[in-house]
């Protein structure tokens, strides 16, 4: 049996500690906004904070969870008001969508570690988060633009 908080919710997981972390926020509570991308952690779409920390669920097994804080999209903010998520929204960020949870999750993760980041510290935060449309110039501006509460 592992325990564990998703979203502040405390949780019970009696299945295969084998599971990925993401399988179990897709397929048994339903918290679609966490992407399947990879499962191989090289593309950051499964990107969930565990402990406060930019994690990859598709790489993490629910046996390694015990006591453990799982922070999703769904969690960020009760209504989508994150500065990231606000920023996101005024610089039309997303184009098909798919990564953007993930490059949102890592740019919180980044803001609480560095909450005013340089371009070099936003390029290496975000390196393993792959956007196939392309809207890294976008998602650069707009962690800017919530570090400076311009959003
Ligand atoms: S799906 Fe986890 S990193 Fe790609
Ligand atoms: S917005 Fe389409 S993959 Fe990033």
């Amino acid at each position: 049996m592992v325990t564990l908080h998703i979203n502040g919710e405390s949780r019970s997981y009696d299945g295969d500690p084998a599971m990925p972390l993401l399988w179990y926020l897709r397929d048994i509570l339903a918290l679609t906004g966490t992407k399947f991308g990879c499962g191989q952690a090289v593309c950051g779409a499964c990107t969930v904070h565990v402990n406060g920390e930019a994690t990859r669920s598709c790489q993490t097994a629910m046996g390694d969870l015990e006591g453990g804080s799982v922070l999703t999209i769904e969690g960020l903010s009760p209504d989508g008001s994150h500065p990231l998520q606000r920023a996101w929204r005024v610089m039309g960020v997303p184009q098909c969508g798919y990564c953007q949870t993930g490059q949102i999750m890592q740019a919180a993760a980044l803001l609480k570690t560095t909450p005013s980041p340089t371009d070099e510290d936003i390029d290496s935060a975000m390196s393993g988060n792959i956007c196939r449309c392309g809207t890294y110039q976008r998602i650069r501006a707009a962690i800017k633009a919530a570090a400076q509460g311009q959003v």
